[in-house]
């Protein structure tokens, strides 16, 4: 696959390279901008070419296409009956919360958080709990998670939402990271909404663990959303699954969301089933072509920008900028989008100590990361 083209993408009502003015190059919505894999163009097209879309079941297959994948990937058994589709994983953690929690109820999450985690707490007038990861000497973000059982216990948590790779810091948890978090929410009975979208994106020959993988006893109390919409760029699709194994929580789900969000539509589900199946040597080039945009932004800032910080992402295509040392008298989202024109994600959203931050997505051509950081360091330059 060729990564480098560049296509055009402002004809297509992209949220990524609409919202900015046009002369702004966007770095920041988390899609990519690459062509999805061919078979899923494919798969696609012979389903257009039918020309009739009545309403229609998940695909045949799609469940153990899932399910296979699991168990091959992770070594973790989900029956077919135990993966369920919702249209996008923010509709799903919210359905989630809608069902494991009641008004009042607190929700802890690890920050700098993607911005729907605030959010999605507020919608069902619940307390949010924010348990900060902190930089180690390293400069990698570390779970604190004597404060966060502290936290847990003094709130009452109901649930934690787990984003692992966790964005905007790239993290990507160990299994011994992983081991801790289920053990203190298996102490306090603490649901798990465990938000996987980025679990394919992930370098340096890492390998992904679903908590629910690690033993029955946590799956139990996890619900886990994975999607093939930023591994196969399908973002706009909207096809997202769900593996829940305990059939309390089922139950529980399915009632949150009954009469108000149905399936993903039918060309969502066609497109998941064959990137699964056939997505995985394209996959495999675009990680290759991704490790190697992240490390080139990684020398580039320490070249052209030294004064910002950052810790190598494990996986997303995101790089959460420290711009602190910048000493900016605003914030460098908009710094830099008035003086370089790049549209970078504003740290705030993220959390409190997301202020003198930015996430840049590199999900995309070579070409356009150079020409970001020209012109980052260009306006610094000025000042
Ligand atoms: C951690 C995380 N969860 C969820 C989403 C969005 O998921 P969806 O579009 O399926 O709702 C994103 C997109 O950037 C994300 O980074």
């Amino acid at each position: 696959m060729n990564f480098d083209e560049m296509i055009d993408r402002q004809s297509t009502e992209s949220v990524k390279w609409n919202w900015f003015e046009k002369d702004v190059l966007p770095m920041w919505v988390a899609d990519m901008d690459f062509r999805s894999p061919p078979g899923v163009l494919q798969a696609l097209r012979e389903r257009v070419e039918h020309g009739i879309f009545g309403y229609g079941f998940p695909p045949k297959g799609l469940g153990e296409v899932i399910s296979n994948r699991l168990a091959t990937l992770y070594g973790w058994q989900a029956g077919t009956k135990e993966i369920s589709y919702v249209p996008g994983i923010v509709t799903g953690f919210n359905l989630g919360l809608r069902a494991v929690c009641e008004p009042g109820d607190a929700v802890i999450f690890n920050t700098p958080a993607y911005p729907p985690f605030f959010k999605a707490p507020l919608s069902f007038a619940l307390k949010s709990v924010e348990n900060p990861l902190a930089r180690d000497v390293d400069g990698q973000y570390q779970v604190d998670f004597e404060r966060f059982e502290a936290q847990i216990r003094e709130n009452k948590v109901k649930a934690f939402i787990l984003c692992n790779p966790q964005n905007p810091t790239g993290r990507v948890f160990t299994r011994q990271e992983l081991e801790q978090f289920a053990a203190i929410c298996l102490r306090h009975q603490v649901t798990i909404l465990s938000d996987e979208i980025h679990c394919d994106i992930i370098y340096d020959g890492r390998k992904h663990t679903p908590i629910a993988s690690l033993d029955a006893e946590t799956a139990k109390i996890c619900m886990t959303f994975m999607a093939p919409s930023k591994t196969f760029n399908i973002a706009g699709l909207h096809a997202s699954e769900v593996i829940i194994q305990d059939p309390e929580l089922t139950k529980r789900f399915c009632a949150a969301r009954r009469g108000i969000v149905e399936d993903p539509g039918l060309l969502a589900l066609v497109a998941a089933k064959a990137a699964y199946e056939i997505g995985g040597e394209w996959l495999a080039e675009v990680l290759t072509y991704l490790q190697a945009n992240r490390d080139w932004l990684i020398a580039a800032l320490a070249e052209k920008i030294p004064a910002v910080k950052v810790s190598k992402p494990e996986g997303t295509f995101l790089a959460w900028l420290d711009c602190s040392g910048l000493e900016l008298k605003e914030s460098p989202h908009q710094f830099f989008l008035r003086e370089a024109r790049v549209g970078l994600n504003e740290g705030a959203d993220f959390g409190a100590e997301g202020k003198d931050h930015v996430r840049l997505n590199f999900g995309t051509p070579r070409a356009n990361l150079e020409t970001a950081l020209a012109r980052m360091s260009a306006a610094l330059a000025k000042i």
